[in-house]
């Protein structure tokens, strides 16, 4: 039997992370410059207890029956074996291989979650569609972050851009122009469950406050909802620089970030902001094409550990 390799891509939030954890909207991207790769190797003549699992990024080599039942590369394929009503897998080898770095705010976690479960259902004989990838991705975001929105397991499972508010049917977003991003990594690490445990807090102790920042984070989310339908990109760059100024409110951006936001707007973006949990991991520059390249250098020689420039296409393919 030949290996199965399957991918899914990483992601970043335009707009509304955290708040759309108390249910206002948020916009999320995916990202395929960034990836993670799952393949699976039959090992047709050892026994089924052999099976082993792989993943350099963790320093992660050894037996999958030696993970706990709550690792969540563990767990993502008991909810799979579940599902399938199977109770062993033939004997194989698990590699997982991501581009990602982890917490960075680029959706390491629910990347490699999603490659694992469409591998290993498909490995199993029966290849899970989109839906039901989506529902196990987002039981496993909960053992990583606590109380996810599920915005990233969301993206990342369909790999399109998408209009998220919690409990809502999932709507994925016309986009008009193209859109060029900048990703620049302060190369802090940022754990997105200890920010949204930190904002709880805050929250819990000004909910009135938190509130009133997080419907006008939901108003901007809708606007730019409405400029990347027209095609309106001149106006969402302010929004997203407003964004980062709410993000800074909540307690959860630093100042590796801010020098970040502010370095890109003095090289001339359009907008700048951090992306995803925040307290390190990237920010998101909106800029003009032509000055992408311009901006990432100002960007790395102002602190940046990696830059990424990204095209989103517009939604009819147009680029
Ligand atoms: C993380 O990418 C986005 C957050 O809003 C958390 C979540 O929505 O689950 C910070």
């Amino acid at each position: 039997m030949p290996a199965i390799s399957c991918s899914a891509p990483g992601k970043v939030i335009l707009c509304g992370e955290h708040a759309v954890v108390y249910g206002a909207p948020a916009i999320a991207l995916p990202v395929f410059q960034v990836s993670t790769t799952v393949k699976i190797t039959a090992k047709p003549l050892a026994p089924s207890s052999s099976n082993t699992i792989k993943a350099p990024s963790i320093s992660l080599d050894g037996s999958l029956d030696s993970l706990e039942p709550d690792n969540p590369l563990r767990a993502a394929i008991n909810l799979v074996m579940r599902e399938l009503k199977i109770d062993h897998i033939p004997a194989c080898e698990i590699s997982i291989h991501t581009t990602m770095p982890v917490s960075a705010g680029l959706g390491s976690s629910a990347s490699v979650t999603v490659a694992l479960v469409r591998a290993i259902s498909t490995y199993l004989g029966h290849p899970f569609d989109n839906d039901r990838v989506n529902h196990i991705a987002f039981e496993i975001e909960k053992l990583h972050h606590g109380s996810p929105s599920g915005i990233d397991n969301t993206v990342i499972t369909y790999g399109a851009p998408v209009f998220f508010q919690r409990g809502k049917p999932i709507e994925f977003i016309k986009i008009f122009h193209p859109l060029t991003l900048i990703i620049a990594d302060t190369g802090i690490k940022g754990s997105t469950a200890s920010a949204v445990a930190q904002v709880r807090q805050r929250w819990e102790i000004d909910r009135d406050g938190y509130e009133a920042i997080f419907r006008e984070i939901g108003q901007l989310t809708l606007q730019i909802r409405r400029d990347l339908e027209t095609g309106l990109l001149d106006e969402i760059g302010p929004l997203l620089t407003r964004n980062h100024e709410l993000l800074q409110r909540i307690g959860v951006s630093n100042l590796a970030l801010d020098q970040l936001v502010n370095a890109a707007m003095q090289a001339g973006a359009l907008g700048a902001k951090l992306s995803g949990g925040g307290l390190g991991g990237n920010i998101i520059v909106l800029a003009n094409p032509e000055q992408a390249q311009q901006i990432a250098q100002r960007l790395l020689i102002s602190g940046a550990t990696r830059t990424i420039i990204t095209l989103i296409p517009s939604t009819d393919g147009a680029c």
